[in-house]
């Protein structure tokens, strides 16, 4: 006689939260001036103060949730500054800083690498090829996630590796909307099993099998998730801190036992930005 046993008790483990360290720059000098993405209409008006509006929810809502906010000094005529996570990536101590590649985006680099230096990080190295930093890399607690194809040079990405000591996988995105990796993709809970959410058709074929592998029960969003840059979310685990319009995605991410926290960042998405482009992490 065989004996069976019963139903599996499927029991839900809710996400957990960790508290996390952000640095934050404020949109005191934004504009759209320039056009280094589709998203940049310099003919678009631009509110200053809404844009400072919806940057001091976004800190707030850090804040209240307990995460630590650390702020940068804006610097006049650099309107780009407040993407600070295109400033350094940062690992276990060690800050590989930014190398951009639209000229009107280069001097941001120093100041983040400045205040890197005054804070006391000894471990800094200056990238020698384009690197815009957690712009086009991702953190998931096992790998280094990695983009190219509009922004950051492919061999940043070995030079990431080698400067920060992590395996490095290497992405190739393909539509100039999601022009960087932190438009396309983004990590719901970092450690060794992570979990990722991302927009498929913005990965080349090789990219998205890459994907697919590595992440077999990933989030998939769909292209109205990813064209009001719902992919540009910030997770600590349990909380998602996403763009409003971004409902559909939310309600997956519900599904799974996180919870969503829509919020308003339409001025800063006229420059192709969002809640992680203002959020540069101190990943431990
Ligand atoms: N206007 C900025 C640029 O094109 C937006 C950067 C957004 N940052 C990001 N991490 N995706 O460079």
């Amino acid at each position: 006689m065989t004996v069976t046993a019963g139903p599996a008790v499927e029991t839900l483990v809710l996400p957990k939260a960790t508290t996390r360290r952000y640095v934050m720059c404020a949109p005191k000098y934004f504009t759209v001036e320039y056009s280094i993405n589709p998203w940049m209409d310099p003919g678009t008006p631009v509110d200053v103060d809404l844009a400072m509006t919806q940057w001091e929810a976004l800190k707030r809502t850090y804040e209240r949730l307990g995460h630590r906010v650390e702020v940068v000094e804006p610097q006049p005529g650099l309107p780009d500054m407040v993407f600070a996570a295109n400033s350094a990536t940062v690992l276990g101590g060690r800050v590989l800083g930014a190398r951009f590649r639209a000229p009107q985006r280069a001097a941001e680099a120093e100041h983040f690498r400045r205040w890197f230096t005054t804070r006391g990080y000894r471990n800094l190295v200056m990238p020698s090829r384009i690197n815009e930093a957690e712009g086009d890399f991702a953190w998931t607690g096992a790998v280094l996630l990695a983009g190219s194809g509009f922004r950051t040079d492919p061999e940043a990405h070995a030079e990431a590796q080698e400067v920060l000591g992590v395996p490095v996988v290497s992405l190739r995105l393909v539509d100039p909307r999601y022009y960087h990796l932190d438009t396309s993709l983004f990590v719901l809970t970092c450690d060794e099993r992570a979990q990722i959410a991302y927009y498929p058709q913005a990965f080349s074929a090789g990219s998205r099998r890459v994907l697919e592998r590595m992440f077999p029960d990933a989030v998939i969003a769909d292209a109205a998730d990813a064209a009001c840059l719902g992919l540009n979310g910030v997770s600590d685990g349990r909380h998602v801190v996403l763009p409003m319009e971004a409902t559909g995605l939310a309600a997956q991410l519900v599904d799974r036992g996180y919870e969503p926290i829509l919020l308003d960042i339409s001025e800063l998405r006229k420059s192709g930005g969002g809640p992680k482009c203002c959020t540069l992490e101190l990943h431990a």
